[in-house]
């Protein structure tokens, strides 16, 4: 089939987009095309960041303290969301340099900055219960981002959705945890 030439390309044209792209070479992955406001989306990242690091901290502590019939498994469900937290973490900090900006890791004001809370929980039941209300907490704020950012940052979207499927498996794994408890 002949392709036909376009008249009027909807995409811009080649030559200005190299044009653009030999521009501000030093703000790497970060194009004059980039439709969002880069330092908002930096602080929502490091936001995010801040509620990542809290969530590992908060996952280690009940990974080691976890004790009782149920322990071993629920440990391992504990160790296993940690690891994930902290893939997160270095996915957003990744992203956060992309945008030309620095991710925030001062362990002053980490509490505040993050969204979740950081709980000790007294037994193996708080743990679950804690670690489900952070992951909620997650799910509304990285929902609220994506919606914020809607079409304006595509790869930070796809990142922020990938990262949100994660945690609601995570609410859901507590979930289910506690409906095996019979609690
Ligand atoms: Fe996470
Ligand atoms: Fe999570």
């Amino acid at each position: 089939m002949a392709s036909k030439k376009a008249e009027k390309p909807f995409l811009t044209d080649i030559k200005t987009l190299r044009d653009r792209a030999r521009k501000h070479i030093e703000d790497g992955a970060v194009t004059p095309g980039y439709q969002a406001d880069r330092e908002v989306v930096v602080n929502l990242l490091n936001a995010a960041l801040a509620t990542e690091l809290v969530c590992i901290l908060r996952y280690k502590r009940h990974y080691f303290m976890a004790s009782g019939i149920y322990a071993d498994a629920v440990a391992q469900e504990f160790l296993q969301h940690a690891n994930e937290e902290q893939m997160h973490a270095d996915q957003i900090a990744a992203r956060i340099v992309q945008l030309k900006g620095e991710p925030d890791f001062n362990p002053d004001g980490l509490a505040t900055r993050s969204h979740a809370e950081y709980v000790e929980g007294e037994n193996l039941i708080d743990m679950i219960k804690e670690d489900l209300i952070a992951e909620r907490i997650a799910i509304d704020s990285y929902s609220e981002m994506i919606r914020y950012i809607g079409d304006k940052d595509p790869t930070t979207r796809r990142m922020l959705e990938g990262i949100l499927a994660m945690e609601e498996e995570h609410a859901d794994d507590l979930a289910g945890m506690l409906t095996e408890l019979d609690v």
